[in-house]
């Protein structure tokens, strides 16, 4: 059987990566988030003091990062490595959501991880979650799927991960967040998140997980 490329692209908090992730789990395809490259970027930022107004600095910081998807036997999971680090919890935190849609719209960056994400994804049997997949990535993706939910609904969802987390954050300051980056990454010049002339688009207010993997599936399968 052919084996295709899945872009799932939307707005922050639609629930893009945990469909993603069990669409590829079912189908036996590889999961990845690009959302936790750009997070992983921001975070070797962060701890290296890298000044987002110096291009200088940026480019000589991005060939000393490395993103890694390893496999974690204790949750049974792919989880983001930066250099070699797991960092799979740091990178959910409020503190690195505020600052990385400024980490995002740096066109360097974006040069950097779409190169990345295009060799993990060069086989194809791929789903690949974010802002620019189906149009930057992957414009040739078989299935390129455009995710959106009421903005409260999307905050009301993140706060309750980030308290399972054991981050308990005011819904109010979330869906700041979640607004501010939806700008920020609608607004930039490279890259910009933009749904696909020929995405699907599915909104997933009030659909439950369930239902949302299993019209990804059913999309998929059309195109198979
Ligand atoms: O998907 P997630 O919300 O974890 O992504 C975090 C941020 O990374 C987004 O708000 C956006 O700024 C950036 N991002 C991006 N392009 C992608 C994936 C994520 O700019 N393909």
């Amino acid at each position: 059987m052919p084996k295709i490329v899945i872009a799932i692209d939307g707005f922050s908090s639609c629930g893009k990566s945990t469909t993603a992730k069990q669409v590829a789990a079912r189908m036996g395809y590889a999961y990845i988030d690009t959302g936790a490259m750009y997070r992983s970027v921001t975070l070797y930022f962060l701890e290296n003091h890298i000044a987002l107004t110096n291009p200088k600095a940026v480019l000589d910081a991005l060939p000393h990062i490395h993103i890694t998807f390893n496999f974690n036997p204790k949750t049974g999971r792919n989880e983001t490595c930066l250099n070699g680090l797991n960092v799979e919890e740091e990178i959910r935190k409020m503190y690195i959501s505020n600052i990385v849609s400024e980490v995002s719209a740096i066109p360097e960056v974006r040069y950097a991880m779409v190169a990345q994400q295009q060799k993990l994804g060069r086989r194809r049997g791929v789903v690949m979650d974010g802002r620019d997949i189906g149009t930057k990535v992957f414009p040739d993706a078989e299935l390129k799927v455009f995710m959106t939910a009421d903005a409260v609904i999307r905050a009301q969802r993140r706060q309750i991960e980030l308290l399972q987390k054991g981050e308990m954050i005011g819904l109010d300051v979330i869906l700041e967040n979640l607004k501010k980056r939806d700008f920020i990454d609608s607004n930039r010049s490279e890259g910009p998140l933009r749904k696909a002339e020929d995405a699907i688009e599915l909104d997933t207010s009030y659909l439950t997980l369930d239902e949302q993997i299993d019209w990804v599936i059913q999309q998929a399968d059309e195109k198979i």
